[in-house]
């Protein structure tokens, strides 16, 4: 296996517009569903399979760099958070469960500061279809900015709001890196793979995705609510933590100012409100 420079060529092209970055501020998870074709699927599986498997090596696999680490819809979606010549993986795991096992807890991963910036991306690919009885990891949007303690979020069972990976063989699921998540149960008698690997960011962060001249920044909606950041509070609290985020990503950071009280960004729904943008 021959062993590549693992810094990605600049010529990577962007796929995500200002509203996806935006989104992906709030949630913190970036679904490609089926993306990387089954022949591809096929062989990743089958290696894995055999006696010995060693996840890392694929990470210095010619034909994986090509067909998964560099797959344009992945390097799409990675390029647009990262910036151009993102480091590609040195290293791999392989979550790989046979048969019936108990859960795991909500946990999130060493070094997660749940920061408002975007270094790395923690990226998941599953080389068969997870069906719910495969015991798919389960991630809860929006967690990636909300600080825990470890040992709390231990004790937290099934959370309302959590989404389960059950997708097709060859779905790749991009995660900022302190997004809480969690095996559940495996009920069934298969041999599950899920690979797990990071990219990292080389440049500084600039608004260099697919922008649209239009976007309104003292306007956008920062909020984010689901079933478990539901009600008034939890919602209007991701406001300034989104956009603090999403600021940084357009390499803006040092213009983001939260003025106090109701004002930006939690008056950027409210019309009457604008002009306090930071
Ligand atoms: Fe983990």
């Amino acid at each position: 296996m021959a062993f590549k420079s693992q810094r990605a060529a600049g010529n990577v092209r962007p796929t995500l517009s200002d509203e996806e970055i935006l989104e992906f501020c709030k949630t913190g998870m970036y679904t490609l569903e089926g993306v990387i074709p089954d022949s591809t699927n096929r062989w990743v599986f089958e290696y894995l399979d055999r006696e010995g498997a060693d996840p890392v090596q694929l990470v210095r696999d010619d034909r994986f760099i090509e067909e998964v680490l560099l797959h344009p819809a992945v390097t799409g979606v990675v390029r647009s958070l990262l910036g151009e010549h993102f480091q590609l993986p040195e290293v791999m795991g392989n979550h790989r469960l046979a048969g019936p096992v108990e859960a795991r807890s909500w946990h999130i991963d060493g070094g997660s500061n749940f920061e408002r910036t975007c270094e790395l991306l923690q990226v998941f690919y599953i080389p068969q279809t997870n069906r719910p009885e495969m015991g798919p990891t389960l991630f809860l949007p929006g967690s990636h900015l909300v600080p825990v303690a470890r040992e709390d979020l231990e004790r937290f069972g099934d959370l309302a709001g959590q989404e389960m990976t059950a997708a097709p063989a060859g779905s790749v699921f991009v995660t900022a890196y302190s997004l809480w998540h969690r095996q559940p149960r495996k009920v069934d008698q298969s041999t599950r793979n899920l690979l797990k690997w990071a990219y990292w960011r080389t440049e500084q962060p600039e608004r260099d995705w697919i922008t649209d001249p239009n976007f309104d920044f003292a306007g956008a909606d920062y909020t984010y609510t689901n079933d478990y950041f539901s009600g008034a509070a939890r919602k209007w609290q991701s406001a300034p933590r989104v956009a603090e985020m999403f600021y940084w990503l357009c390499g803006r950071a040092d213009e983001f100012h939260l003025v106090g009280g109701a004002g930006w960004p939690y008056s950027s729904t409210d019309p009457g409100k604008r002009g306090a943008a930071g």
